[in-house]
């Protein structure tokens, strides 16, 4: 599969003086933007400074995602426009290097360097911590490194600086699982993440800990499968997600927190308690349904049916009556009925969501799926997709619309457009908009909704930042 490291103390390429720059470009999940910054992280101790364009990067990295074919296809396009990059660039006597990651070269190997040779490096999701090595032995010709290798990657990748943690803003994520056992039968995730796996919940404490010091206000806890995890504890017991969502929401600073994705299967009574008990959960859930026909669900190998994951949202709804829930949706799954679609709209109705991600079956190389017989003609997904993007569109609209009038717990993290305008979230994620003082940001602080339009929702400050949140403030401020 892969040529793994000949020698693992291979030397680290010693910093240069003249600063070199990596640029990562990041596709598919929210893993992968974790990922991207954890490698430029990680190549920081290798003298390289991480740059927002390709223009000028002595190095790109291209962290890639193989979910779908379209995703996949991307990245030969962007290779190519690479490829007449690092050419000029050599005229002018500069050398560029240009790695893939992610799950396309988890999933494709070697087969990259045959179909495009400008590429000098192939990683797979589970070595990013070895790139210093790999990238001083790609200069003897392109190497490729898809192993799962068996120590474990986070423990062993660079930590960012507080003042980049800074740069990147006041909302973080913080990968605690990887991987998938699920076998969903669409699906390419546990070939290209391999196994389950969890993280030992006192390196992700740390890691919550050093992101709050640094200016981190919310975490998004992040996983293929995250409320799967069941990571060691520090009392060495198995934590569940519940168990670290209050652990974490104890850390001085840390005023929102999030998971994400959640499998309906893996939803257990130590999470209902902690959108019961832990303010600092968000009200919000991304729970990915794929279709509302037993049959097709059964089809898919997702282990529950659609009457169980009504249950979910039902006791979730039962704690927290403001609880929103957005999802993921496949249509045009092989076999899939005119019937069974209408199965899937009427759970949309029944939800309802407050938006979605609707998909087209795309049949992926390797997966049980691809080889059924019965796939469904491109333009008979095309039609059933714009149906359910249409209803998942209404859905978000009227879900926004509810806020008009209301007053909005928001969390400020930037300026906005327009001079004297700040911008944030609210505890659905929707982006809030108000005309305030710059010391708002990093804070939360109640807005009286008063217009709402295709960039989010605009109001006025009805309160200044309340009791709970004051210590947050007070240590922005030290
Ligand atoms: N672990 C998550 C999903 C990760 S993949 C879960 O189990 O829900 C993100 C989304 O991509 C999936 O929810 C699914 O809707 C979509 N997806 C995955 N494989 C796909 C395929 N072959 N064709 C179309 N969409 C796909
Ligand atoms: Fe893919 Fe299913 Fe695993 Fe989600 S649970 S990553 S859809 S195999
Ligand atoms: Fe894509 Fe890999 Fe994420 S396939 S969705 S980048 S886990």
């Amino acid at each position: 599969m892969s040529s793994a490291p000949a020698d693992g103390a291979a030397a680290t390429q010693p910093a240069t003086s003249g600063a070199r720059k990596v640029y990562v470009k990041s596709y598919g999940c929210q893993m992968n933007v974790y990922d991207s910054h954890r490698m430029a992280d990680t190549l920081a101790s290798s003298g390289y400074t991480e740059t927002s364009s390709p223009e000028g990067a002595d190095l790109v990295i291209l962290n890639t995602c193989h979910i779908r074919e379209r995703a996949a296809e991307k990245v030969y396009s962007e290779l190519g426009r690479l490829r007449e990059m690092k050419d000029s660039a050599a005229l002018e006597g500069r050398q560029v290097r240009i790695a893939v990651a992610g799950c396309v070269a988890q999933a494709e190997g070697k087969e990259i360097i045959r179909r495009e040779k400008t590429v000098d490096l192939v990683v797979g999701s589970q070595n990013y911590h070895r790139l210093p090595e790999l990238l001083a032995r790609a200069h003897n010709g392109p190497v490729v490194d898809t192993e799962f290798p068996v120590e474990d990657k986070f423990e062993h990748l660079g930590k960012p600086s507080a003042s980049k943690i800074r740069t990147r803003g006041i909302s973080a994520f913080l990968t605690i699982q990887e991987g998938c056992d699920k076998f969903c039968t669409f699906c390419v995730v546990p070939y290209t993440r391999g196994v389950e796996v969890s993280r030992p919940a006192a390196s992700i404490i740390a890691e919550a800990e050093r992101l709050a010091d640094a200016g981190v206000r919310e975490i998004t806890l992040i996983g293929q499968n995250v409320n799967a995890y069941h990571g060691q504890g520090p009392d060495g017991r198995t934590w569940t997600l519940g168990k670290l969502l209050e652990r974490i929401a104890g850390i001085r600073g840390i005023v929102r927190l999030r998971y994400s994705t959640s499998h309906p299967r893996d939803m257990d009574d130590s999470l209902y308690a902690a959108h019961r008990d832990i303010p600092a959960v968000m009200p919000q859930l991304h729970l990915p349904v794929q279709s509302g026909s037993d049959r097709i669900l059964a089809a898919m190998n997702r282990g529950h049916t659609r009457a169980e994951f009504m249950h979910v949202v039902e006791r979730l709804r039962a704690i927290r009556p403001d609880m929103a829930f957005t999802s993921d949706i496949i249509v045009g799954f092989p076999g899939e009925t005119d019937e069974d679609f209408e199965d899937t709209m009427r759970l949309v109705r029944d939800v309802p969501f407050t938006s979605g991600y609707a998909f087209n079956y795309s049949t992926r190389p390797g997966t049980p799926a691809a080889e059924r017989e019965d796939q469904i003609p491109e333009n008979v997904k095309t039609a059933r997709l714009h149906r359910l993007q249409a209803l998942l569109e209404q859905q978000r609209h009227s879900f926004n619309m509810r806020s008009m009038g209301a007053c909005v717990p928001v969390l400020f993290d930037k300026a906005g457009r327009l001079p004297g305008q700040m911008v944030g979230r609210s505890m659905f994620l929707q982006p809030v908009h108000v005309m305030a003082d710059a010391a708002i940001i990093s804070t939360v602080a109640d807005v009286e909704i008063n217009e709402i339009n295709s960039n989010g929702l605009f109001g006025t400050l009805v309160h200044a930042p309340r009791a709970h949140e004051a210590a947050a403030m007070e240590l922005q401020k030290a």
